[in-house]
């Protein structure tokens, strides 16, 4: 299990104890340490996650479930997880909690998913936020399975969510989303 985001813990105690054995991020060192307090063998560490990817940080390890839960946008996170070159499982379920699922405005926070629309304001219906989402995941981020979208009630209210499956064949052999490669 890699939880990208330690933050305080909830969704580790709702759910993630279930899992054998992980690895948690947050770049706030505090949570890090009440983390690794709350997740007997677990590895916890602090640093920013985006930076971490680009790294060897755990890149040998082939993690099958993987949790993006940040604040606000999952999608540089994606971006970055997806295009390093790490061991990868035959099957790996991805959680995405989706900060901005709600709002569906074209600000500057969509630049990932919008590179054309930075910079310009607007509404966009959540039908068509799912559809340019999906479009990106498809073309950009190695072709997942894009088992669920949906609404849950959480920690702070309710909050969107996506579940993609990752299979083999979206993978290149060095580890990295066959869709960037061919970029
Ligand atoms: C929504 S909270 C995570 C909540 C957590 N899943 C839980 O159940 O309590 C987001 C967390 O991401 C951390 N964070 C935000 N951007 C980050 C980054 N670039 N690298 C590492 N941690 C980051 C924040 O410190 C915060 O604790």
């Amino acid at each position: 299990m890699l939880e990208c985001f330690a933050g305080e813990s909830w969704l580790y105690r709702q759910l993630w104890h279930k899992a054998a054995s992980g690895a948690t991020l947050d770049k706030d060192r505090n949570k890090v340490i009440r983390a690794a307090e709350e997740r007997p063998g677990w590895a916890c560490y602090a640093g920013d996650v985006k930076r971490v990817f680009g790294g060897p940080w755990f890149d040998w390890r082939a993690f099958d479930v993987v949790d993006i839960d940040a604040w606000g946008s999952p999608w540089p996170f994606l971006a970055a997880w997806a295009e390093s070159s790490r061991a990868r499982a035959i099957d790996t379920l991805v959680f995405l909690t989706d900060g901005y699922a709600g709002k569906v405005s074209l600000a500057a926070r969509c630049k990932t998913l919008f590179p054309a629309a930075s910079g310009q304001r607007g509404q966009m219906s959540m039908a068509e936020y799912q559809g340019i989402a999906r479009q990106a995941l498809r073309s950009r981020w190695g072709d997942p399975e894009v088992l669920a979208f949906v609404r849950l009630r959480g920690g702070a209210g309710h909050m969107r969510a996506w579940a993609l499956r990752y299979t083999a064949d979206c993978w290149t052999e060095n580890g990295s989303c066959r869709a960037s490669a061919h970029e």
